[in-house]
C-alpha cells in the first residue's frame, strides 16, 4: 500500500491543510485521525479559500474517499456547521467517512474547557475553547460517548445521561451552567440525520484499503510541539499529532506509514501560552505576522512569531521519523536583510543535545543563532527551484543540511500552484 503521512513539525499551521490539498488529487483516501475543530486548515483553490477545522483537505476532490477516523474528538453541531458552510461556497460532494469508534464532542466540553482557562487566569494554556482537552479527558474516564452512539438511541441516551451526572457537578463546582439530557438530545437529533449516514467501522474500512493497496493520504493535525506527551507540556494540546500515533488513531498496523512528509515553516509561529526560545517581540516579528497573515484560522487570534529553530526540528525529526520535509511560507521571509536561524540551545552557558522537557528548563534556555543573508525579490511566482534567488537557495540547503532530510517541496505563496518541487512523493 502507498501511503504518505503528513505531519506538522513547530506548533501548528504550518501549511498542513494546503499540502494535504496538494497531495489530495493522487490519493484514493485522505485521513485526518486525531484532535477536533482546534485544527484550522487554509486552502486556497483558484483564488478561492476555504478554512477546514474537521473534514480532511481532500473534500475538494469528489472521488476521494475523506475518514475522520478513530481518534478524533468530533463535535456533531461543528461538523454539520462546516459541511453546511462548504455548500454555500460551492462544494457540492461529500464522500465521507465517520468513525464509529471517534469520540463525540458535546456542549459541556466547550463549557468546561471556557470555565478552566477561566480559573487558571495567569496559567492558562491558551486553548483554542473547543472542548477538546475536556473531551479526551472523558475518552480516557471513559465517560465518553463516540459517535457510534449516535445509531442507537438507547445506548445514546444512557450514556449522555452517565456522563452528564458527573459533568454537571463539575460544572455547578466552577459555578457554571449545568446542561439538561433534553436539551443536548433535542439538538442531536436535529443534526443526526445529516450524519448518520457517513458513520462506519472506518478501521474495518480501511484494513480493506490496505488490502486492496489503495494510496491512503494521513493529515496531520496540529503540531509535534503540541503533542500531549512530547511538546512543551503542560502548554499542548490532548493528543498527539505525531505520524507515530496513526497507527492506533486509525486501527491499522504500525507498518502502514512509508513516508513521513515534515511540514514546516521557514519561520516559526505558535499560538497560545507555553515555551518559545526564538520568540521575536520587534519589528521584524511584526513584519513577518503582516506579511504572512498569521492569525488564527479558526480563533483569529494574532500568532506569536520567531525565528526558525532547528533544535526543535532536529528533535521533531528524530521523534517522528520525518522522512521529507515540505518548507512552507518561504516567500515570507523575502525582504529581510538578514535572517536568523536557530542552530541549538544553551543553558548556563553549555550547548545541550537534548529537549527541555518542562517550563523551568525552557526559561534557561538561550538560542544558538547563524545569520544569514536575505533576498530582495518576490519569489511568490517562481515555479523552479533553480530561479530562486541565491540566498533563497542557501537557506533551505542549510535547513538540508541542519536536518540530514531532503526539503522535498518549498511553497512560495498560499495557492495550490505556488509550490516548487524538488522530489516527487506519493508517485
Ligand atoms: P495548517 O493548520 O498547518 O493547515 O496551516 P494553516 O492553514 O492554519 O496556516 C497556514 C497559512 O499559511 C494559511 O493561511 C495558508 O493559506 C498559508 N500558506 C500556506 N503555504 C503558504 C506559503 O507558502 N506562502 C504563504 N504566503 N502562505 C502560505
Ligand atoms: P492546526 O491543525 C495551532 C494549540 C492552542 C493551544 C494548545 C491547546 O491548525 O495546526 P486545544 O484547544 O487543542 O486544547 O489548545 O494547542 N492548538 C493549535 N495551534 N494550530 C492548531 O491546529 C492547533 N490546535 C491546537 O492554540 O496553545
Ligand atoms: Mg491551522
Amino acid at each position: 500500500m502507498s501511503t504518505l503521512a503528513i505531519e506538522g513539525m513547530q506548533w501548528g499551521d504550518e501549511g498542513k491543510g494546503k499540502l494535504t490539498d496538494y497531495f489530495a488529487s493522487r490519493a484514493e483516501v485522505v485521513v485526518r485521525s486525531q484532535g477536533g475543530n482546534n485544527a484550522g486548515h487554509s486552502i486556497v483553490r483558484d483564488g478561492k479559500r476555504y478554512a477546514l477545522r474537521l473534514l480532511p483537505s481532500g473534500i475538494f476532490n469528489p472521488d476521494v474517499v475523506n475518514v475522520l477516523a478513530d481518534g478524533m474528538v468530533i463535535n456533531p453541531f461543528a461538523l454539520v456547521e462546516e459541511i453546511e458552510g462548504l455548500k454555500a461556497q460551492g462544494v457540492t460532494k461529500f464522500n465521507l467517512l465517520i468513525s464509529n469508534r471517534a469520540s463525540m464532542l458535546l456542549p459541556y466540553h466547550v463549557a468546561i474547557d471556557h470555565a478552566r482557562e477561566a480559573m487558571l487566569g495567569n496559567s492558562k494554556i491558551g486553548t483554542t475553547g473547543r472542548g477538546i482537552g475536556p473531551c479526551y479527558e472523558d475518552k480516557a474516564a471513559r465517560l465518553g460517548l463516540r459517535m457510534g452512539d449516535l445509531l442507537d438511541e438507547k445506548q445514546l441516551e444512557s450514556r449522555l445521561e452517565g456522563a452528564l451526572n458527573i459533568k454537571n457537578r463539575e460544572l455547578i463546582a466552577y459555578g457554571a451552567e449545568p446542561f439538561k439530557k433534553e436539551d443536548i438530545l433535542k439538538q442531536l437529533h436535529e443534526v443526526m440525520p445529516s450524519l448518520i449516514p457517513f458513520i462506519t467501522d472506518t478501521s474495518a474500512y480501511l484494513r480493506d484499503c490496505l488490502k486492496q493497496n489503495k494510496k491512503v493520504l494521513f493529515e496531520g493535525a496540529q503540531g509535534a510541539m503540541l503533542c500531549l506527551t512530547h511538546g512543551t507540556y503542560p502548554y499542548v494540546t490532548s493528543s498527539s499529532p505525531l505520524a507515530t500515533a496513526i497507527p492506533v488513531n486509525t486501527g491499522l498496523p504500525l507498518t502502514v506509514v512509508n513516508e513521513v512528509l515534515g511540514v514546516m515553516k521557514a519561520y516559526t509561529t505558535r499560538v497560545g501560552e507555553g515555551p518559545f526560545p526564538t520568540e521575536l517581540f520587534d519589528e521584524i516579528g511584526n513584519e513577518i505576522r503582516e506579511k504572512g497573515h498569521e492569525y488564527g484560522t479558526v480563533t483569529k487570534r494574532p500568532r506569536r512569531v520567531g525565528w526558525l529553530d532547528l533544535a526543535v526540528l532536529r528533535y521533531v525529526k528524530e521523534i517522528s521519523g520525518i522522512t521529507h520535509v515540505g518548507l512552507m511560507l518561504l516567500d515570507v521571509l523575502g525582504g529581510l536583510d538578514q535572517i536568523k536561524v536557530c542552530t541549538g540551545y544553551k543553558i548556563d552557558g553549555k550547548l545541550i543535545d537534548y529537549m527541555p522537557c518542562d517550563v523551568p528548563s525552557y526559561s534557561k534556555v538561550e538560542p544558538v543563532y547563524v545569520t544569514l543573508p536575505g533576498w530582495k525579490e518576490d519569489i511568490s511566482n517562481v515555479l523552479n527551484y533553480d530561479d530562486l534567488p541565491q540566498n533563497a537557495k542557501r537557506y533551505v540547503e542549510e535547513i538540508e543540511k541542519a536536518l540530514g532530510v531532503s526539503v522535498a517541496m518549498v511553497s512560495v505563496g498560499p495557492d495550490h500552484k505556488q509550490t516548487i518541487i524538488r522530489e516527487e512523493l506519493f508517485k
